[in-house]
């Protein structure tokens, strides 16, 4: 999307694309003696009423980080719990975004998983894909390096002809996992982290960074009213001035 002077100075008071690191898991489940992905369950658990409220505030896309290019680095028995519990999710969760018009995407390197994981995905894609509602992203197995260099050989088997550098900023937006999808407004990190870990590099580049210390299970639609509160307060200027001050 184009930086326009109409654009600085915009209030507006809900993000119309919020980004979640959902960091914390681990630690909920450790303070509590219960192994680490007892944790992860439970930050599975968060996602629907979280979504509901985001319909509720209008806020027309949402996407999660729930699987980096870096988490198969993990131990083998928690990278096959996450994959397990986003298989069930998918399964379980179907219905409800369904029903609630939700429309679902993947975003990641996805022939890495298996078929069966690649299968559930296909169908939650598929048979969201005429809702009018929210758009629910889950990135898996994505990095933003991944992303912008996946967008940049993109562009270039689509163009063989035209040399790289007359690509644009604006044209590489559209080869991303996120196009046609509107730029990012506020990407919060729960767990206590002040850092973005690789993710949606690019479409972060004007957003809000929002961090709390409250662990991913923790948090409830209290603490992301208190993030969009605190939203509402910014002053968005996009690298440049208000008309008033020139
Ligand atoms: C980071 O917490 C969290 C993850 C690597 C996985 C996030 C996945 C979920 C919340 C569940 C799946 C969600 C969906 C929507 C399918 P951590 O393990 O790094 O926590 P720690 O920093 O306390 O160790």
């Amino acid at each position: 999307m184009q930086v326009t002077q109409e654009k600085i100075g915009q209030h507006r008071a809900i993000p119309l694309h919020l980004a979640i690191i959902m960091d914390g898991n681990g630690r909920w489940a450790q303070q509590r003696h219960m192994p680490r992905r007892l944790g992860h369950y439970k930050g599975a658990a968060r996602v629907r009423s979280l979504i509901e409220y985001c319909t509720r505030a209008g806020v027309q896309c949402v996407t999660l980080f729930a699987f980096s290019t870096e988490n198969w680095q993990r131990p083998e028995d928690e990278v096959q719990a996450l994959m397990a519990l986003f298989v069930e999710y998918l399964d379980k969760e179907l219905p409800a975004m369904l029903a609630n018009q939700v429309r679902f995407r993947a975003l990641g390197a996805l022939d890495r998983f298996s078929s069966e994981v690649r299968e559930r995905i296909e169908k939650a894609q598929k048979q969201s894909a005429n809702n009018h509602g929210l758009l629910l992203n889950v990135a898996v197995n994505y990095g933003g390096r991944w992303d912008i260099l996946n967008a940049v050989q993109t562009w270039q088997d689509e163009h063989p002809q035209a040399p790289l550098r007359t690509l644009q900023p604006e044209a590489l937006s559209d080869y991303l996992s996120t196009r046609g999808q509107p730029d990012l407004d506020l990407m919060i990190r729960t767990g206590g982290e002040s850092r973005i870990s690789n993710f949606l590099l690019w479409q972060a580049a004007y957003a809000e960074l929002y961090f709390t210390d409250t662990l991913w299970p923790d948090f409830d639609e209290k603490a992301l009213q208190a993030a969009f509160e605190w939203f509402a307060t910014r002053d968005r200027r996009f690298g440049q001035v208000q008309k008033s001050a020139i």
